[in-house]
């Protein structure tokens, strides 16, 4: 059997990492700008994290949700703690799609309504509710494409506005910092103003925080730079750091009935254990501090010097896009196979910038180096 051949493949295989390296089979480093996706929270292979799954695995990998996890209930007040939502309730995933499939399934029987909001260049995943709130049409099957969502333009309240009022709304989604949609940003004034919408509406809130959450914006969650807290909030990626897990958040008015959610694998003990080690990490060694810190410096530094090609500089704490004046193809490329420096992409001009939260001063200092390299 032969792979399914979804993936544009980079020829590198990739066998070892270490904080914000990866290594390739034949010996060469790179440093990783990237994260696998925005995945790598912690750093890779961080020792912490290596000793509590070990330990775990020795111990129990996977039980089922048919009987008491005590490492999920560990996990869901740590969570809570750490991110100021201790009145909200946990639900645990797999996967980013699987957590906004669960969240609009939540609002929808909440509210009985049927249509979702969404802002155009959403991405939120490619199952069947998820990927009809994405706005890629070319990822949409004809069985996914069900009429229940418009997409409006990003902070144009107006717009917004015009479709609550019709008072049938189950939900509007937002990525506060649109990942692949460009690293877009939502501002506070349109937050709060949809927030107090919402309200108004009876609509429920749903920030997606898969990407820019869990520490990468300089604060736990990018909406908590912009005064408002939304009913339902959905992470993965850095949650597990590599380990695959989907969570979500979901605000007290919101009733729990026995077998209205479930999973089979959400929430087993490896996942909650890597949950607890990231959480452990993130704390111990502020790792959301220094995403803040370091991503500044970076936004600060590329924008200063007037590389040539660089259009914009645009993010918050470690989730930057640099947007060229001409495709990125080429300048990724080099980065890649020139200067060992992994990055992503978003759109045709834009490169998007998701590294290890761990990431130090001097590796930024170096991405830096190697950016001029590539563009001067
Ligand atoms: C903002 C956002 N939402 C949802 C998803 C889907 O997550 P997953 O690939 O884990 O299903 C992604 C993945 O890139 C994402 O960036």
């Amino acid at each position: 059997m032969e792979l399914f051949d979804v993936y544009p493949l980079f020829p590198i295989n990739i066998v070892k990492g270490k904080g914000c390296h990866v290594w390739d089979d034949k010996g060469t480093e790179y440093l990783d700008l990237y994260g696998g996706h925005a995945v790598i929270s912690i750093g890779h292979c961080h020792p912490h994290y290596v000793e509590m799954m070990t330990a775990q695995l020795n111990r129990l990998g996977f039980y089922s949700n048919s009987v008491k996890n005590c490492l999920q209930v560990e996990l869901a007040h740590r969570l809570g703690h750490t991110c100021g939502y201790d009145d909200y309730a946990l639900f645990l995933i797999n996967s980013g799609a699987e957590a906004n499939e669960n969240a609009m399934k939540l609002a929808s029987f909440h509210t009985g309504r049927k249509r979702v909001l969404s802002l155009q260049k959403a991405f939120h995943g490619r199952t069947s509710l998820a990927v009809e709130v994405t706005d890629n049409p070319k990822i949409v099957a004809p069985v996914n494409d069900s009429n229940h969502v418009v997409f409006l333009p990003i902070n144009d309240l107006e717009a917004w506005e015009k479709e609550l009022r019709k008072g049938d709304v189950a939900c509007c989604i937002i990525e506060c910092i649109q990942g692949v949609g460009g690293i877009r940003m939502v501002t506070p004034e349109f937050m709060q103003g949809l927030r107090r919408l919402c309200d108004e509406s009876g609509t429920v809130l749903i920030c997606d925080e898969i990407q820019c959450g869990y520490g990468r914006s300089g604060k736990f969650f990018a909406h908590q730079h912009l005064g408002i807290r939304p009913d339902l909030i959905t992470v993965a990626k850095g949650i597990g750091n590599g380990f695959p897990m989907g969570a979500l958040l979901i605000a007290p008015q919101f009733e729990a009935v026995y077998g209205r959610l479930g999973t089979t694998f959400g929430g087993n003990h490896l996942a909650c254990t890597a949950a607890l080690a990231v959480l452990d990490v993130i704390e111990s060694e502020k790792l959301i501090e220094n995403a803040a810190r370091v991503g500044d410096y970076l936004i600060q530094t590329i924008s200063g010097l007037n590389l040539p090609h660089v259009k914009e500089v645009r993010g918050r704490g470690l989730m930057i896009g640099i947007e060229l004046d001409e495709p990125y193809k080429e300048y990724r490329h080099r980065l890649l196979f020139d200067e060992h420096c992994f990055t992503g992409c978003s759109g045709t001009n834009t490169l998007r910038i998701l590294p290890p939260l761990c990431l130090s001063m001097e590796e930024a200092g170096l991405f830096v180096e190697k950016l001029k390299n590539v563009l001067i």
